[in-house]
């Protein structure tokens, strides 16, 4: 029996409460550590396999987007490949905020991160670097997900 990863209701997908639940792919393709894309037409979920049971998520980083499925799931906590950020799949909270710095969802600022031992780098000049220290650090969002007959199955709209 595989288990399912319990979530925090109030960070489900829009739409996912009335969804219904569509084919994902076979449980034995999805090892436990494993992540994989599945696509329902335009929309990406990201299927994680974590130490606590399966869990479907947007496959778009909370941060500027980048596609969580590339990478890399260290118990329940997915790094993104993009910026380095570390989101906690038990919780949908970020753990560690992205390189280039922003906001953590309660608003609070994180400069740009700089290497241990060095002054910390001053923010650039420039609507670029303006528009990264604004950028606020979602949450994740989840998509209800099961087992029947061996295939995974998740709740997404339309
Ligand atoms: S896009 Fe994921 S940390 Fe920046």
């Amino acid at each position: 029996m595989t288990d399912v990863l319990a979530f925090p209701a109030s960070l489900l997908a829009i739409g996912a409460a009335t969804a219904q639940f569509r084919s994902a792919l076979p449980v034995a393709d999805l090892p436990r550590g494993a992540l994989r894309r599945v696509s329902f037409g335009d929309l990406d979920v990201l299927l994680a396999h974590t130490d606590r049971g399966l869990v479907a998520v947007d496959d778009r980083c909370p941060h500027m987007s980048a596609p969580l499925s590339l990478g890399a799931l260290e118990g329940c906590v997915v790094g993104c490949p993009l910026h380095s950020g570390r989101f906690d799949l038990a919780t949908g909270d970020p753990v560690q905020m992205p390189t280039t710095g922003g906001l953590w969802p309660d608003g609070r600022y994180e400069p740009v991160w700089t290497p241990p031992g060095r002054e910390p780098k001053p923010d650039p000049p420039g609507i670029k670097a303006e528009a990264r220290r604004l950028t606020r650090v979602r949450r994740v969002r989840y998509y209800p997900v099961r087992v029947t007959d061996g295939t995974i199955e998740v709740a997404v709209p339309g």
